[in-house]
């Protein structure tokens, strides 16, 4: 659904004499498939916006090339722009006018009919729950309301691409919650999201597939379980009642345990491939000796232990 290829921008600031070249994004090549809800992670000044603004015709690349829902972003950034919805990192209401009045006006813009119009936007009203509040100034909303008239106005011309730039951004967290289980819905319907974020939950639990950005390349690509995988496997822990020494020695036998070592406090760490199948697994093998286990305990590695392996900072840091 889209497709980079080298693709870049940067920026030129400052006055003349003394003006520098921020390269924001720089050389950008990404895939995301159809009906998917792609993360693009990163910190603060990643390039994140710069490359969504790109891909919604909003900003033109310097070099590379790119193709969103069928239609190549040089040549046909009209069609682009048909088949997409954005939805910018800070919004884009008015506070004088109504929720109702902006979905109409942008079903309108997008070549609805006035009696269409009104019946999408009625729709997206209730889909997003804003009914109650439909007539209401968008000053008087909450920052909660508010995001979801944003993301409404990007559906309510029913696109085939999504665009969220940080969608939870400052929300609280019940609100983010409720914000994630809407764009959930949108890709049931079979639309294709792409959002940005630099929280590493909602890569983590909401996205498909991420991509690690950092000074405007990726540096990672995948489902958020692969990513972290790739990492340093998983991490069993466990104690042991009594023959700790006997205990690692039988599980570093175990096919799925790729090393067992005793630690000073006499319970194991034991490096594994998968935890979910390998812990099972464990605790056989130490019924088996009829060694008695106290506690287990998997340690997973985080996107943040990936993001630190791949750029040497932590995300959360940064
Ligand atoms: N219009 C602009 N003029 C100059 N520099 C910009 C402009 N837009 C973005 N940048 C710079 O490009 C880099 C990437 O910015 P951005 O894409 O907004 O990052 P993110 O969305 O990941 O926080 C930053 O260093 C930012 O300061
Ligand atoms: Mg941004």
């Amino acid at each position: 659904m889209i497709e980079t290829r080298d693709l870049r921008k940067s920026f030129r600031t400052g006055r003349r004499r003394s003006s520098t070249t921020v390269e924001a994004v720089t050389g950008l090549d990404l895939t995301v498939a159809a009906g998917e809800i792609f993360g693009f992670l990163g910190p603060n000044g990643a390039g994140k916006t710069t490359t969504l603004r790109m891909l919604a015709t909003l900003l033109p690349p310097d070099g590379g090339d790119a193709v969103v829902a069928g239609a190549d972003l040089r040549t046909a950034p009209g069609q682009v722009r048909r088949s997409i919805g954005y939805v910018a990192q800070g919004g884009g209401t008015w506070d004088d006018v109504t929720a109702r009045e902006e979905l109409v006006l942008q079903a309108r813009m997008f070549g609805s009919s006035r009696a269409e119009a009104r019946q999408r936007a009625a729709e997206a009203l209730d889909a997003f729950d804003l009914a109650d509040y439909a007539d209401r100034h968008c000053r008087t909303y909450s920052g909660g309301q508010r995001r979801r008239v944003d993301i409404a106005l990007g559906v309510v011309h029913r696109p085939t691409v999504l665009f969220l730039d940080e969608p939870t951004s400052g929300l609280d967290p019940q609100s983010r919650a409720h914000m994630w289980d809407e764009i959930r819905r949108l890709r049931a319907d079979g639309m294709t999201v792409f959002l940005t974020t630099h929280y590493l939950d909602e890569a983590d639990a909401l996205c498909d597939r991420i991509a690690i950005i950092d000074g405007g390349r990726t540096v990672a690509e995948g489902t958020p379980a692969e990513l972290k995988r790739q990492i340093a496997g998983e991490v069993v822990t466990l104690e042991v009642a009594d023959h700790p020494a006997k205990a690692a020695e039988v599980l570093a036998g175990l096919e799925c345990v790729r090393s067992a070592e005793v630690r000073e406090a006499g319970d194991l760490r034991l490096a594994v491939d998968a935890g979910e199948t390998a812990m099972p697994r464990i605790m056989r093998a130490l019924a088996d000796v009829g060694v008695e286990l106290a506690t287990i305990e998997l340690h997973r590695p985080t996107l943040d232990d990936v993001f630190l392996t791949r750029t040497g900072r932590s995300l959360r840091e940064s």
